[in-house]
């Protein structure tokens, strides 16, 4: 998805930056952020209001089975377009990252930048709305472990990799920029470093299942349990993602 006339800037080993006027400064920024994260999170849909409980058993076992699914029509366009500008505002504290998860295979490397802070992604990790749908989704009580906007500038890439235990469910959300898709290698999942070594080391691009983002939902996966990649970002654009990461109690 093309992002218009959002012009950004990187330079190597820098955090990204958006050029990008939000008008506001301030004292004035703060209350106005107050009341536009209880706007916000007002539009965000109980799953239970936009799909039957048969229909979430369904994809409860898609995501057994396959280790991802999609939930669409969880929010309207203004609250992406809100964590949008969040994630542009605050991009300069972003934190490059060489590695991520546990590495699988010979070159498992990273380079992306990711930034774990921002009121309203923070509110919305922490909605009952997103908690349900994460029980719902695994069956068991969970809870809000780490959230994160993720940053593509041109040139960013994700190796190879299991992410850390903890990060059990995991939802992911298309913010911005034309970024291609995750790649999930299932028939990975078993597979020792050697064994993938011998397959050809750590991918960069080409096969694996790839994990594409809803409009106005989240795509929900279980990157624990399968190796996953995000080929090199060519760009123009910086593309940003949303990262909500849940854990049993
Ligand atoms: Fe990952």
């Amino acid at each position: 998805m093309a992002t218009g006339n959002s012009a950004s800037q990187v330079r190597s080993g820098e955090p990204p930056v958006f050029i990008e006027e939000t008008g506001q400064k301030g004292a004035d920024l703060d209350a106005d952020r107050r009341g536009v994260i209880s706007a916000a999170l007002s539009s965000l849909l109980f799953p239970d209001r936009i799909a039957d409980r048969g229909a979430f058993r369904a994809l409860a076992r898609q995501l057994d089975e396959t280790s991802s699914c999609r939930v669409d029509g969880l929010w309207p366009d203004p609250l992406r377009r809100r964590l949008a500008s969040e994630a542009s505002r605050l991009a300069g504290r972003a934190r490059l990252s060489h590695r991520v998860g546990r590495r699988v295979g010979a070159a498992s490397d990273s380079h992306q930048y990711w930034l774990d802070r921002g009121p309203l992604l923070q509110a919305l990790h922490h909605s009952p709305q997103l908690l349900t749908l994460a029980e719902l989704l695994s069956g068991r009580p969970m809870a809000p472990f780490q959230a994160a906007y993720l940053y593509y500038p041109p040139g960013a890439y994700c190796g190879l990799h299991t992410d850390r235990p903890e990060f059990e469910l995991q939802m992911l959300v298309h913010l911005r920029g034309d970024i291609g898709p995750l790649l999930l290698h299932p028939e990975l999942a078993s597979a020792s470093a050697a064994e993938i070594a011998e397959h050809g080391g750590a991918r960069t691009s080409g096969g694996g299942v790839p994990l594409t983002y809803p409009e106005h939902g989240v795509t929900v996966f279980r990157g624990a349990g399968i190796p996953h990649e995000r080929p090199l970002h060519h760009g123009p654009d910086i593309g940003v993602v949303l990262a909500l990461n849940y854990h049993a109690r």
